[in-house]
């Protein structure tokens, strides 16, 4: 199969769609931010919850909201809520205003600070776990995490675990020290027997798990 002719004729269908994310950045005043998803995993995001219909949902690594306002609008058709953390105080200025604007703030709640230590901290249950945390070794961390804080049937999604196959370029070359770290992720959820998992060649590598019953 010749993979960049069905990644372009796939996109193709979704051309009018992917005007929103164009306009989501261009409308973004801040100058430098995470990079956020592509439309695929956007997509993905949202027939995930539209079927799973998680009522409280959790995002590791926000930047300026893209993927939080992608998720919130597929939760406000049914009522959930999303909790989302960002480390950088500026980055997370820029994300309420982009949730003010598209009209969904009051459907997330957005904390302030390191991920790691916010998570080990938090005793509520959720049933969806969006994990796009820039800091890449911090995935395979938080595996014991994820699985406290789901609940059962409840869904991890994790971004950029192709990380470890890409060829980076010179530009790029700051994401290799994270391949490893992903690939040992990737192993561990894989192996897991307590999550059903698989892993989407979409974005840069999307694996969604479910904690079983
Ligand atoms: C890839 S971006 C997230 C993109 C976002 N999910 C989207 O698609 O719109 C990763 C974000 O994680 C944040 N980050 C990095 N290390 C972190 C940490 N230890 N705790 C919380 N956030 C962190 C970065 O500041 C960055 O904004």
């Amino acid at each position: 199969m010749d993979y960049k002719k069905v990644n372009a004729y796939i996109e193709g269908l979704y051309t009018k769609k992917k005007q929103f994310q164009k306009q989501y950045l261009q409308d973004t005043e801040l100058e430098e931010y995470g990079q956020v998803i592509d439309d695929d995993v956007a997509r993905m995001l949202q027939v995930l919850i539209l079927s799973a219909r998680p009522q409280r949902v959790l995002e590791i690594g926000t930047s300026v909201g893209y993927s939080t306002v992608m998720m919130a609008n597929a939760i406000k058709q049914y009522g959930g809520k999303i909790t989302t953390i960002e480390l950088d105080e500026e980055t997370a200025r820029q994300a309420r205003i982009n949730f003010e604007r598209q009209g969904v703030d009051e459907l997330i709640e957005i904390i302030v600070g390191d991920a790691r230590t916010i998570v080990a901290g938090m005793r509520q249950k959720f049933d969806f776990i969006f994990q796009d945390v820039g800091e890449k070794s911090l995935y395979v961390k938080m595996i014991d995490d994820y699985l406290a804080l789901l609940n059962t049937g409840g869904i991890l999604a994790a971004e950029d675990v192709l990380f470890p196959v890409f060829d980076f370029n010179d530009d790029d070359s700051y994401l290799k020290p994270m391949q490893k770290s992903l690939d040992m992720f990737n192993k561990k959820i894989s192996e897991c027997s307590q999550f059903e998992s698989t892993l989407l060649p979409i974005g840069d590598g999307l694996i969604v798990a479910v904690k079983k019953y």
